[in-house]
C-alpha cells in the first residue's frame, strides 16, 4: 500500500506523515507544489527525508504558471466574487493540487491519497471532489477526521513523541493560514469573534493603507481575451502579471478583507484576506469589459457569476455545470482586448481610463449630449410607449373601477 500526501512540510503535515507510516504501516510518497506561496520547498525536502522518505518519493513541483493560467485567470474573466466579498484565493488553488495529486499517485503505483485539511472545513470537500474527479478508484485517507490529536497541545505532544522537529521560524504567523499566488487566508484565534479586529501585525502582505505612500501611482493594464497581457506595455506571463500587481497591491495597501462567509458544510466561518494583485485584476476587467461587451452579454454573465463562483467555493472545479459555464464565460471574451488605467492610492484602485483599438463599442456620435447625426430622439417616443403598454392598460382597468 502506498499514499501520495500533499505536504507542505510543516509540523501538521510532517505529523500525518508520520502517522500515516505507523497506523496504515504505508509507504509515503510526499507532494509539494509551489503555488507562490512564498516559502522556501527545499527544507520540504530536507524534512520528508528526515522523517524516512526515500528521495524517489518526494514530489516538488512549480506550478505557478499552470495555477495563474489554467485557474486564476479563467475565474477572472467571470469577475468572480463569492457572497459578494471572497475572491476565491484558496478555492481555486485546491482543484490543482488535488489533480497533481491524483496524476502522482498513478506514476507511482500509489493506491491512495492523504491532506491535512479538517473535517470542519471547505478544503477537505475541494481536495477530495478533485481526486475523484480524476480517479474514484483512490481510497482517501483524511487523518484529521480519524485521528484523536484534536487539539494543538495533543499534536505537539505526538510530534514530541515520534521525534518530529520544527525549527520555529522566528517571525511565524499564530494564525491559520493558506498562501498562494493569489492570495493569504487567515482564519483561527482572534479571529473567531467576528466583533473582534485583528491586529495589524496578522497582515503579512499588504502595507495598512494608513502607511501607504501619499504618492498615487498610475499603470495601465493591457488585456487580450479577457486576460492581463501587459503591464506598462510590457508582455508578462501569467504568473510574472500576477507577482508583479501583487508587488504594486501591497505596497499601496491594496485588497484586504474581513468577512464572515459561509462554508459548504453549514457553519459561519470568519476569515481575513489579502488578495492585492487579484483586487486590481477585478476592477480593471469589469473596466476594459464595459467598453468591449454588449450589454446583454454582460448582464447575463452577472447572473451567471454568483453561480460560477459558488461551484468553485464548493469544490465543484471539475463538474460538467463548471465546464459549461467556463465556455460561456470564454466564448465572452473574444472582443475583451484593450487597455485600462488605474490609480493606486491609500487601499484604493481607481479606474481612470480605458480603450480598445479594435472592440470598442462605446461610440460617442450616439451618446453626446453635442449635437449628433446618427440618432434620431423621436424614436424613443414609440420605444417608450410600447415599453409602457402594459402598464396603461392596468392603468385604465384601476381608473375604471375607480381606484
Ligand atoms: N475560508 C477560505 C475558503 O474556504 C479559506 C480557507 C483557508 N484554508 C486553510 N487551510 N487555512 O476558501
Ligand atoms: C480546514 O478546515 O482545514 C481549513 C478551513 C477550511 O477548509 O474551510
Amino acid at each position: 500500500k502506498k499514499v501520495v500526501l500533499a505536504y507542505s512540510g510543516g509540523l501538521d503535515t510532517s505529523i500525518i506523515l508520520k502517522w500515516l507510516q505507523d497506523e496504515y504501516n504505508c509507504e509515503v510518497v510526499t507532494f509539494t507544489a509551489d503555488i507562490g506561496q512564498g516559502e522556501e520547498l527545499e527544507p520540504a525536502r530536507k524534512k520528508a527525508i528526515e522523517l524516512g522518505i526515500k528521495p524517489e518519493n518526494i514530489y516538488i513541483e512549480d506550478l505557478k504558471e499552470e495555477f495563474v493560467r489554467d485557474y486564476v485567470f479563467p475565474m477572472f474573466r467571470a469577475n468572480t466574487i463569492y457572497e459578494g466579498e471572497y475572491l476565491l484565493g484558496t478555492s481555486i488553488a485546491r482543484p490543482l493540487i488535488a489533480k497533481r495529486q491524483a496524476e502522482i499517485a498513478a506514476l507511482t503505483g500509489a493506491d491512495a491519497v492523504s491532506h491535512g485539511a479538517t473535517g470542519k472545513g471547505n478544503d477537505q470537500v475541494r481536495f477530495e471532489m478533485g481526486y475523484l474527479g480524476i480517479n474514484s478508484d483512490l481510497i482517501i485517507i483524511a487523518p484529521w477526521r480519524e485521528w484523536d490529536l484534536n487539539s494543538r497541545e495533543k499534536l505537539l505532544a505526538y510530534a514530541a513523541k515520534h521525534g518530529i522537529t520544527i525549527e520555529k521560524k522566528p517571525n511565524k504567523s499564530p494564525y491559520s493560514m493558506d498562501a498562494n499566488l493569489l492570495h493569504i487566508s487567515y482564519e483561527g484565534l482572534v479571529l473567531e469573534d467576528p466583533n473582534a479586529e485583528p491586529e495589524e501585525d496578522m497582515w503579512r502582505w499588504t502595507a495598512s493603507p494608513e502607511n501607504a505612500p501619499d504618492q498615487a501611482e498610475i499603470i495601465e493594464i493591457g488585456y487580450e481575451k479577457g486576460d492581463p497581457v501587459l503591464l506598462n506595455g510590457q508582455r508578462l506571463s501569467p504568473a510574472s502579471m500576477l507577482h508583479a500587481l501583487n508587488e504594486l497591491g501591497c505596497k499601496h495597501g491594496i485588497g484586504r478583507l474581513d468577512i464572515v462567509e459561509n462554508r459548504f458544510v453549514g457553519m459561519k466561518s470568519r476569515g481575513c484576506y489579502e488578495t492585492p494583485g487579484g483586487t486590481i485584476m477585478l476592477k480593471a476587467h469589469r473596466a476594459i469589459e464595459s467598453i468591449t461587451l454588449d450589454r446583454e452579454a454582460a448582464h447575463l454573465k452577472d447572473e451567471l457569476m454568483p453561480r460560477y463562483a459558488k461551484l468553485i467555493y464548493n469544490g465543484f472545479w471539475f463538474a460538467p455545470e463548471r465546464y459549461m459555464l467556463q465556455a460561456a464565460i470564454d466564448k465572452s471574451q473574444e472582443g475583451v482586448n484593450g487597455t485600462v488605467r488605474l490609480k493606486l492610492y491609500k487601499g484604493n484602485v481607481m479606474v481612470i481610463g480605458r480603450d480598445s483599438t479594435t472592440d470598442n463599442l462605446f461610440n460617442a456620435d450616439f451618446c453626446t449630449f453635442e449635437e449628433d447625426e446618427v440618432y434620431n430622439q423621436k424614436d424613443a417616443e414609440g420605444f417608450i410607449k410600447l415599453n409602457a403598454l402594459r402598464l396603461i392598460i392596468a392603468g385604465k382597468n384601476k381608473k375604471r373601477q375607480g381606484k
